[in-house]
């Protein structure tokens, strides 16, 4: 039987931490931190993402705002949006909400983010500093799984951590913060993906698992070593008609038989989601004090 690692709980408290800093600043006359997210489409998992960023950016004090864009909008007038944005003083960084239609090159989209506002950390600058171990800002979802590991003081020094998917976003950044010097960090760490062999003997060995997949249940107890931590970063829409919403959302680990087994585990939801926004709220205020302070 494992302890769950409660994301939900540990991102309350860090708005809360970030409220009562905002609340101070407000006090001595400041403005608030501002965070803009830009939304192109009508995707509802994205629209649900953003809308939670939002209400979040509400909840804590900070100014907020959501730029929608219709799914037709072309890549130059996206630019210009950027653009617009990067040069808004009263802004202190933005996002452009992933994925974007295919006729848009997100390369070239996320390349035109100033620096110094890519609170996403998705610019090339922001990904060689964090690979670099510079301070700077780090993709949310990894920087939450870091710091749920922190404030849970779980000690990954030495220990075997397997990342499952490559992604730009979650597994490319996670097997390299896992690896860095620091605590947590300096693990030993494998980025496993769709071309990995024999993937279970790999995850067996593993004292840490973190999946970053998006294929429901992928994860199974027969895949883990007794009293590993596992990380579930999956959040896939599973079609579910005695849903109210039609579907639930699940991760990518099986959990109630890898619960038996794991000595630590995230939930979902509950878990990395949550923590996901705290560390860009986190991202916002690091921004407002190099930008205001
Ligand atoms: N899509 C899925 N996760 C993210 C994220 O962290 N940031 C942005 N901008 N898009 C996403």
């Amino acid at each position: 039987m494992s302890t769950i690692l409660d994301g939900k709980a540990t991102s309350n408290q860090i708005k809360e931490e970030l409220t009562q800093e905002v609340n101070a600043l407000k006090a001595s006359g400041k403005r608030p931190p501002h965070l803009a997210a830009v939304l192109v489409g009508n995707d509802g998992a994205s629209l649900t993402y953003v809308g939670s960023k939002v209400r979040s950016c509400e909840k804590i004090g900070f100014d907020s705002s959501l730029i929608r864009l219709e799914d037709t909008v072309s890549e130059n007038e996206l630019i210009e949006t950027i653009n617009k944005l990067n040069n808004d003083t009263t802004l202190d960084g933005f996002i452009v909400q992933l994925p974007l239609p295919k006729h848009i090159n997100e390369e070239v989209v996320l390349h035109a983010i100033n620096p110094d506002k890519d609170v996403d950390g998705f610019h090339p600058t922001n990904f060689g500093k964090m690979a670099l171990g510079m301070e700077t800002f780090i993709p949310a979802t990894p920087f939450g799984i870091m710091e749920l590991l922190r404030r849970y003081k779980l000690d990954i020094s030495g220990k075997h951590a397997v990342v499952i998917g490559r992604s730009h976003i979650v597994g490319r950044p996670m097997s390299i913060l896992l690896s860095e010097k620091g605590n947590p960090g300096n693990a030993t760490v494998t980025l496993t993906h769709s071309r990995t062999q024999n993937l279970a003997e790999i995850t067996r060995a593993a004292d840490i698992v973190v999946s970053a997949l998006g294929v429901p249940n992928f994860v199974t107890a027969d895949m883990i070593k007794q009293d590993a931590i596992i990380i579930d970063v999956g959040i896939t829409r599973v079609p579910d008609e005695n849903h109210p919403k039609g579907y639930v959302i699940t991760g990518d680990v099986a959990y109630d038989e890898v619960k038996e087994k794991a000595s630590f585990i995230t939930p979902v939801p509950g878990g990395v989601g949550p923590m996901t926004i705290a560390m860009l709220l986190q991202n916002t205020m690091l921004a407002y004090k190099r930008n205001a302070l």
